[in-house]
């Protein structure tokens, strides 16, 4: 249990249309959520979508997965932080060089520095398809499980600040490494649909397992008062920590 840290809340901006997107933004003002947008937004709305959300002094989470070679990472990563946005995610399987390139371009610039989250395996491979992957890559198939340990090992190693992680990964990453900055989606209010996700946790069950933040789309976003949902998960996650 990491209950000195608190469990912030992550609103997935999932949309197809970013004044869809900024009608939430606008009903959730005031609350202290962030707003991760993804691929589908950001092509949509592009950076001036990100550049408004700060304007309106949202906090922004780019979740929008580099992996290139390392000169172009660094580049978007620079181009990162000229958006202000307060962490991003690239794909750790870039390996060291890239995660590093990253790394050094941030710690040279001087804005505030985005947090860099690494992404591990993706929750949506099962062993069948990453055992596919990871023959073809190596020769010899390796479980979603294992790969996932062992770039998480590298993670901050190579200049992560953090990792995105399953519900499931959490509470074996929290005994290795118990300060490690971890951002975990999947993450269901009691009583909501886990729609695709396939292992899911409790905002109050995340929080006793040691989230830094969860990710929570769907049920905020198709909630009829997505304002009053939100107060109910940010209650649920201060009142885990008094009971805890
Ligand atoms: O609607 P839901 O709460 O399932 O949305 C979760 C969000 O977190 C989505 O934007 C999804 O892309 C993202 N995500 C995830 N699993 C990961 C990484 C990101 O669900 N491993």
């Amino acid at each position: 249990m990491n209950l000195h840290r608190n469990t912030e809340l992550i609103v997935a901006l999932d949309f197809p249309r970013p004044d869809r997107a900024l009608e939430l933004v606008d009903e959730l003002r005031g609350k202290p959520v962030i707003f991760k947008v993804g691929m589908e937004l950001f092509l949509a709305g592009g950076p001036d979508f990100v550049r408004e959300l700060v304007h309106r002094k949202a906090r922004v989470f780019l979740d929008l997965k580099l992996h290139d070679i390392p000169n172009t990472v660094a580049r978007a990563a620079q181009q990162v932080a000229l958006l202000k946005v307060e962490m991003f995610t690239l794909h750790l399987s870039g390996g060291s060089a890239m995660v590093r390139a990253a790394a050094d371009v941030l710690s040279e610039i001087d804005l505030l520095r985005p947090r860099i989250l690494g992404v591990g395996v993706l929750t949506s491979f099962d062993d069948v398809r990453w055992a596919e992957v990871t023959k073809a890559l190596t020769g010899h198939a390796a479980t979603p499980d294992d790969s996932a340990g062992g770039m998480i090992e590298h993670a901050v190693a190579w200049g992560a600040d953090g990792v995105v992680c399953s519900a499931l990964e959490l509470v074996s990453i929290r005994k290795q490494y118990p300060t490690l900055y971890t951002v975990v989606p999947g993450i269901r209010p009691a009583g909501f649909s886990a729609d695709d996700q396939a292992r899911v946790m409790t905002p109050a069950q995340a929080r006793l397992a040691g989230a830094d933040a969860i990710v929570v789309g769907r049920p905020i976003i198709e909630a009829k008062n997505p304002r009053s949902l939100c107060e109910d998960i940010m209650k649920e996650l201060s009142d885990a920590a008094i009971s805890a």
